[in-house]
């Protein structure tokens, strides 16, 4: 009789209360010990006790297209935690709410107002002059020295890419002439880092709620004050914009914040509030930093690690755009093998070792085991994109994996979830478009315009992940030279 009980998926035996969070504790990565725990029951789904939460990590494409594709709409849901609730001022925003009619109100806005192929066409002219300010940047560091710090320059193009879609200004303050960031643009894009971390850490009292009011962890104080950061600059933007656009003074769209301000609902009132709208705002530069940033900072270490490979990528850029001007967002669709470049560092070198989480609204069967209501999918980024039986040499960084014989397009897309990109189903990722572009771009525009060495006293990059969000250990600062003609940087 027993036997016909369904399963709930091999894991460590929990302890009461507290299930398996002592021994995640023990660990100083709790990513990494779940990885462990995994190997060690030779399994590519498991089940971990976190107090009375079930987190369930998966490894295996099959299983992981159960859980999104097959049962998309019961595990369509995201964690109630700390983190996610102050972040999005109690779920009015769109990444990190849980199902409803909040999250589906800020989804269609997020696609069919921010992210439509009418408003990306809209918003080129601006990309464009982040993309030339990017250039304009790096060009001045070869003049002065030559060493660049390569997280700073991808994560600060991110930021700068942010603002000036969102807010119509690439600095807060009065910037730097070199084309780099001011203090303030360091602290924006430094609050949001830390508010990503914490959105990723498994944070005690989300798993214990009763610990909830004491902090033990710290986590709560380093997201109030991170948000803190992000609100100083926001808020007297947003305010004031307001402002403008109910006394007449302002009544055409320049960004997409007056997108956001000028949406009405059926009734002609205002469709966000001022909450709503400051509170999407943040979350949108998390969503726009990390990723991009972080796929072009490993893509390059990969390659000065394997200088075979920045020859292929710049004898492409040379083909297809040549050295007479700058490589444009145009020249995109033709340059496959940066895109397979870009695809490999999705799949090697994820920005985290675990998707958003996703949590189930139903009981449901999954790859024969139980999956109980409320549990948390952790659908392994680095899991999948490692796993051994999908990829050969599964830590080689071997861009030609993902080209064609046929020659045929490479996306950075991967619905099949072989890898995490930008994931599929209902909580998939909106800004595929806008995404891929910034990625491309800055890659790009970085081979095509530089050439890029260690440092003399350096043979080869270490490529020792962070603990937390997975980028490099220690960012990487390395040598630029200018490979096209001077005048082709002064913008
Ligand atoms: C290379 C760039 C990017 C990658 C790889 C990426 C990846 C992802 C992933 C993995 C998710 C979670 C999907 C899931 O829960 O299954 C996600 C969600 C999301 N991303 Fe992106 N993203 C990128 C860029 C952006 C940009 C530029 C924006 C905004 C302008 C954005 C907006 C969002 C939003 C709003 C969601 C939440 C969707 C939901 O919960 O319904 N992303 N992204």
């Amino acid at each position: 009789m027993n036997s016909k009980i369904p399963k709930l998926p091999p894991g460590p035996k929990p302890w009461p209360i507290v299930g398996n969070l002592p021994e995640m504790l023990a660990h100083n990565s709790p990513t990494r010990w779940i990885h462990k725990v995994m190997e060690e029951l030779n399994t590519e789904i498991a089940c971990i006790r976190l107090g009375n939460v079930h987190v369930i990590p998966v490894t295996c494409p099959t299983i992981a297209r159960e859980f999104l594709r097959k049962h998309d709409a019961d595990f369509a849901s995201r964690p109630i935690s700390m983190a996610s609730n102050v972040i999005s001022n109690g779920y009015l925003t769109s990444v990190l709410v849980p199902y409803g009619e909040q999250w589906k109100k800020m989804k269609k806005i997020i696609v069919n107002d921010l992210l439509s192929p009418y408003r990306h066409q809209w918003l080129r002219a601006k990309r464009n002059e982040e993309a030339d300010n990017l250039m304009f940047y790096v060009y001045n560091k070869c003049n002065n020295g030559g060493l660049v710090n390569v997280r700073n320059v991808t994560q600060h193009y991110c930021g700068n890419v942010f603002r000036k879609l969102f807010f119509n200004t690439r600095y807060f303050g009065n910037g730097m002439k070199d084309g780099g960031p001011g203090l303030e643009e360091v602290e924006h894009v430094d609050a949001s880092f830390v508010l990503l971390n914490h959105i990723y850490a498994f944070s005690t009292s989300d798993y214990i709620p009763w610990l909830r009011l004491l902090d033990l962890d710290g986590h709560k104080g380093n997201v109030k004050n991170a948000l803190r950061i992000m609100n100083k600059y926001h808020d007297s933007i947003i305010d004031e914009r307001i402002k403008r656009w109910n006394n007449g003074s302002k009544n055409v769209e320049e960004d997409l914040l007056d997108v956001l301000i000028s949406l009405k609902d059926v009734n002609n009132n205002p469709l966000l509030t001022t909450k709503e709208i400051k509170a999407q705002a943040i979350e949108l530069m998390m969503a726009m930093v990390d990723n991009p940033s972080n796929v072009v900072e490993w893509t390059l270490v990969e390659m000065l690690n394997q200088p075979e490979l920045f020859q292929k990528a710049t004898e492409e850029l040379d083909n297809i755009v040549g050295k007479d001007r700058i490589v444009e967002e145009s020249d995109i669709p033709k340059l496959n093998f940066l895109k397979a470049c870009a695809r490999e560092a999705l799949r090697l070198h994820p920005i985290t070792a675990f998707n958003v989480p996703h949590v189930s609204m139903n009981d449901t069967m999954v790859g024969n085991y139980f999956i109980p209501k409320g549990s948390h999918i952790l659908l392994g980024r680095s899991g999948l994109g490692r796993n051994p039986k999908v990829w050969s040499e599964p830590y080689k960084f071997k861009p030609e994996r993902h080209l064609k014989n046929d020659g045929s397009k490479i996306t950075l897309t991967e619905p099949n979830l072989k890898f995490i990109s930008f994931s599929t189903g209902r909580r998939g990722c909106p800004a595929v478009t806008l995404g891929t572009t910034m990625t491309i771009i800055l890659l790009a525009r970085l081979l095509h315009g530089f050439t890029w060495s260690t440092p003399s006293n350096i043979s080869r990059i270490n490529c020792a992940e962070s603990n937390g969000v997975m980028v490099l250990d220690e960012p990487l600062t390395v040598v630029a030279k200018p490979r096209l003609a001077a005048k082709l940087y002064n913008f």
